[in-house]
């Protein structure tokens, strides 16, 4: 058996925030550290929601420079952009032929976005849906399969678009199997509560929810985003119960273990206010995140470089494309 091919889609739309570095960032630059990992700007995924050239490629941009300044080293993950990989929309359309139109119905993103109509009192449940969310789950299935990818870190969200993926190459498994098969992908998801990064009203983070902290903010605006952070009139001299403390709950993800265990003592204890709390967030947030910001500041100011990383990974993501695509291909009767 084949050493394990990670690969992950990064989607180049909005500003990252602290959530995404935590349940996405670091742990895929862990694996980075361990596996083959190939991990990619979903550009015409982002296709579907961004319709402003400028504003897509500096997503491009700001995608590849947040993972490169958060520490991905481009000679150990293949860094690429999914456009450069056209093989991918090539085995879309294959895939397409062998994908029941009843599974995309069924799919998550879609029903969501219907039932967002529906309790809008709008009548037509597809007004302002486009094909591309339609078909999102069969351009997602051909990024993993191109790679003959088997394992995909991606967050809870994400589950039954891996299911489908295996479906999917199930289904051309089970018709063109004698001649050529994909290896089934398992997502990589770690389920765990405490995977997850409570954002300043204390519901997840989330962009949705606008309750996110950028990952890179200024100095000056990251305190004061920490400062901001609601808390309760306990007295600075009372008792105070880290677990229910957003600020507690987040200084857990970012400071040393020595550190978090400190700070527990000393709200337990009382004497330890919130303003003194949110201080100890910042320093540790700060100290995590200062030679990030700066790196990232650079790579921004050199978008040439950018673009030079993400062709010479697309040059190798393309490489083992064409090796698959030309498989299939032949698998198919048209190779
Ligand atoms: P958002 O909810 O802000 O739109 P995305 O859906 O774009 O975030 O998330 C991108 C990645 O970051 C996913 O892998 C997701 O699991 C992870 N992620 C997002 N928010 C959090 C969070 N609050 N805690 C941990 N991981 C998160
Ligand atoms: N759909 C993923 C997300 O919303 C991004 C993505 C696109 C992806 N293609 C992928 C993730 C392939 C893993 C594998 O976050």
């Amino acid at each position: 058996m084949a050493a394990n091919i990670y690969l992950t889609g990064i989607k180049p739309t909005g500003d990252f925030h602290l959530g995404n570095y935590i349940g996405a960032i670091k742990p895929a630059l862990a694996a980075a550290r361990e596996y083959d990992t190939y991990y990619f700007i979903a550009d015409y995924h982002a296709l579907n929601t961004i319709k402003d050239a400028d504003e897509l490629r500096h997503s491009i941009r700001s995608g590849a420079a947040t993972w490169l300044a958060c520490g991905l080293d481009p000679e150990q993950t293949v860094i690429y952009r999914q456009s450069s990989v056209p093989e991918t929309f090539e085995l879309t359309t294959i895939l397409s032929a062998l994908t029941p139109k009843g599974l995309m119905n069924r799919a998550h993103a879609y029903k969501a976005a219907r039932d967002r109509n529906n309790e809008a009192g709008i009548t037509d449940l597809d007004a302002g849906i486009n094909m591309g969310l339609y078909n999102y789950p069969i351009l997602m299935a051909a990024d993993i399969l191109i790679m003959e990818a088997t394992r995909v870190p991606v967050g809870r969200d994400q589950s039954q678009h891996i299911e489908y993926t295996a479906d999917i190459a199930g289904y051309f498994n089970h018709r063109f199997g004698s001649a050529y098969s994909f290896p089934l992908p398992k997502g990589v998801i770690d389920d765990s509560d405490a995977s997850i990064l409570p954002g300043v009203d204390g519901r997840k983070m989330s962009k949705s929810y606008d309750n996110h902290i950028p990952l890179f903010l200024p100095e000056n605006k990251l305190k004061k985003a920490i400062r901001r952070i609601p808390t309760d009139s306990t007295p600075v001299e009372d008792p105070k119960d880290p677990d229910t403390s957003v600020p507690f709950q987040l200084l857990a993800h970012f400071a040393d273990e020595d550190r978090v265990a400190d700070v527990r003592k000393r709200l337990e204890a009382g004497g330890m206010g919130w303003g003194d709390l949110k201080n100890e967030l910042f320093e540790a947030v700060n100290a995590e995140l200062a030679p990030k910001r700066a790196r990232y500041e650079e790579l921004m100011a050199e978008p040439a470089r950018i673009d030079e990383i993400l062709e010479a990974g697309s040059a190798r993501a393309r490489e083992r494309a064409r090796e698959v695509i030309d498989r299939v291909r032949a698998a198919i009767g048209v190779g």
